[in-house]
């Protein structure tokens, strides 16, 4: 249970869009349209036919496990430096979408942290981590968020909406997004042929309505069992014999890329 137990926040109800007040036990929109919390002060905002909706349940257990492992190792802090150093004027709401275990919020500093992701395990996780935040199971493609509530949205890795950003983020709001570059991690990569690489690098460029982009790249040399934990928290590991294993030297290729909300 979260310290900060109550007041209004930047969560809509996904019924009827109206803003929702957290007590201790539930969320309650002014339709009297009713979620309850869960005892690590989540709440789960998925409902109906959006469930039906979501083709992926998101990140299992496993990989979210594998996921704090390796970043407790510190071999992505550069990346989270990056984005903290991204967000670090915003003053107000910041929404973490697809937030997976947590790991990138506590490294930024503010007051009003959201997160959401599909994966009820990821958001659980969240909860424990970070319990002064706010996290909801929910999609990226429907945010249950507030019109312009948001002084700040990131996504690292997750899918994401940019005319959802738009809604969500207030007048001059800012968001961020980290995604692969062209190298990433290709030592782990399945070896393919040039036509699919060529492709591959195209998929690799910042975003087209990014106003900002650096690219920040790395090596890592890894102990094998951390080489294990990262291979095992990307889609990489759907790709490749079971049982190859993984290199522990890689490099890191990322776009950190940001833009403004007009
Ligand atoms: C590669 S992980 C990145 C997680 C976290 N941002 C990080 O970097 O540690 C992708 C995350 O997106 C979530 N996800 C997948 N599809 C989603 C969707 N449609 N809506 C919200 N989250 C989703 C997964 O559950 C997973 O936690
Ligand atoms: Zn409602």
């Amino acid at each position: 249970m979260g310290t900060d137990i109550g007041g209004f926040t930047v969560f809509a109800c996904p019924h009827c869009t109206k803003p929702l007040h957290l007590n201790r036990h539930e969320a309650r929109c002014e339709n009297n349209h009713l979620f309850d919390r869960s005892r690590d002060g989540y709440i789960n905002l998925v409902v109906g036919g959006r469930l039906a909706a979501t083709t992926t349940s998101g990140d299992t257990a496993e990989s979210l496990r594998s996921r704090r492992d390796f970043f407790a190792t510190g071999s992505y802090a550069p990346i989270a430096s990056a984005l903290a150093n991204a967000l670090q004027h915003i003053t107000g709401p910041v929404l973490d979408v697809g937030c997976g275990e947590g790991y990138y919020f506590t490294h930024i500093n503010s007051s009003e942290k959201y997160g959401i992701d599909i994966s009820k395990k990821a958001v659980q996780m969240a909860s424990k981590l970070l319990p002064d935040a706010h996290f909801a199971v929910a999609s990226a493609f429907r945010l249950p968020v507030v019109d312009h509530s948001c002084a700040a949205v990131f996504s690292v890795f997750a899918p994401h909406s940019f005319e959802e950003y738009a809604r969500v983020l207030k007048q001059g709001g800012t968001w961020v997004t980290v995604t692969p570059g062209p190298h990433h991690l290709q030592q782990m990569r399945p070896k393919r042929d040039q036509s699919i690489d060529e492709r591959e690098e195209r998929r690799s460029e910042p975003p087209a309505q990014a106003q900002h982009a650096e690219r920040l790249q790395f090596e890592l040399d890894l102990s094998p069992s951390t080489a294990t934990d990262l291979f095992s928290m990307t889609p990489l590991v759907w790709q490749t014999a079971a049982d190859a294993s993984p290199t522990t030297h890689v490099s890191v290729d990322v776009w950190v890329s940001s833009g403004t909300s007009l």
